[in-house]
């Protein structure tokens, strides 16, 4: 469990943003699964959102059932963020968190994510501006620095934590990394020896084992997963399990299927935008490991309507389940 002044976080884990993947819909169906504490919204741009766009604020959209939910902005202006800030708010957000370390160039560009750990001066005054201006617990999310040469993981973490900052999310990679070679679980351990404020690791778990071990290795107070969560929506309940030494669940391919099902019933009841484009995704990640699935996977790609991909999904699993499982080919 955790504590961010008034929010309880039980279990200690999060699901990390992930733009274009963790909307409202797929938050729920990982609150559901279990063993998820807290879920934050995708990062929506301080931008967009005060200048009215429809896209941002959609992406602010949330159930009751997700709570605890916070809401991640990013920006670079001061007080477009304490506007965005004081909207959050205003929207019924638990916490709200900015996005340090988006490495994309359209946000980078604009001095946004991951290129405000290299502006101290104006991270400094944003910080104090959306602390000023939220009354809702605040935190925030960095990487480990602009580049190895570069890494200020901690002394922004020092910093905000003296600003009134009241947790931080560490995902150790550098911007000029991207997503290559591996996070540095090691500046986590550190940026915990050195702050007061809960210190949440993020980076490469994709077993439940690895959350234990970086639990273990860095004296974490929460991990934070992303893309094992998307391959496994399960893990969440798995780390509850195998913390309390109960049996892991194996969903099994009709878990899958339900699980596939009661997505795609979310995507139309919301109405989402882009929805063929989520159900390809969405079933692409959940048939690996399932005998048959690169045939599903590919129908599925050449499907033109959302009705369509239900229907193959569909008769993938009532028909050509009963052979597959006889013969386990996994792919
Ligand atoms: C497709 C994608 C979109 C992402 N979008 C966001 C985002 O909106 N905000 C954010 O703070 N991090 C974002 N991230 C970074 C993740 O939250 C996380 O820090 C990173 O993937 C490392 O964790 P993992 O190894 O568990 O995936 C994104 C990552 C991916 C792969």
């Amino acid at each position: 469990m955790l504590q961010i002044r008034n929010i309880t976080i039980r279990p200690a884990t999060f699901l990390s943003p992930m733009a274009g993947l963790t909307d409202s819909v797929f938050r729920r169906l990982i609150k559901r699964l279990g063993g998820c504490g807290l879920v934050m919204t995708e990062f929506t741009s301080a931008e967009g959102l005060t200048r009215n766009s429809f896209k941002s604020r959609r992406m602010l959209f949330y159930h009751e059932e997700e709570r605890p939910v916070t809401a991640q902005l990013f920006g670079a202006d001061p007080e477009r963020l304490a506007e965005a800030t004081r909207m959050v708010d205003d929207l019924g957000f638990d916490a709200i968190d900015l996005n340090l370390g988006c490495p994309a160039k359209k946000v980078v560009k604009g001095c946004g994510g991951s290129a405000l750990l290299r502006e101290t001066k104006l991270l400094e005054e944003i910080l104090r501006t959306i602390r000023a201006a939220a009354s809702i617990p605040f935190t925030i999310k960095i990487r480990a620095g602009w580049s190895e040469t570069e890494t200020v993981a901690l002394q922004i973490g020092k910093m905000a934590e003296d600003i009134g900052v009241e947790a931080i999310t560490l995902h150790p990679r550098t911007r000029v990394q991207g997503f290559s070679g591996k996070a540095n679980w090691g500046l986590i351990a550190q940026l915990k020896a050195h702050l007061k404020i809960p210190v949440i690791g993020n980076g490469d778990i994709v077993t439940p084992e690895d959350a234990l071990r970086m639990r273990a290795e860095t004296g974490c107070d929460g991990v934070m997963i992303g893309r094992g969560a998307l391959s496994n929506p399960w893990i969440f309940r798995q780390i509850f399990e195998m913390e309390n030494g109960l049996p892991l669940t194996q969903p099994s391919i009709s878990d899958k299927h339900q699980l596939i099902k009661a997505y795609f019933q979310l995507l139309f009841e919301e109405e989402i935008p882009g929805a063929l484009g989520k159900m390809k995704q969405f079933a692409s990640w959940f048939t690996h490991a399932i005998p048959f699935g690169a045939s599903l996977r590919k129908s599925i790609y050449e499907s033109t309507q959302e009705s369509e991909v239900m229907e193959r999904i569909e008769q993938f699993f009532q028909n050509a389940l009963p052979t597959a499982d006889c013969q386990p080919v996994v792919d």
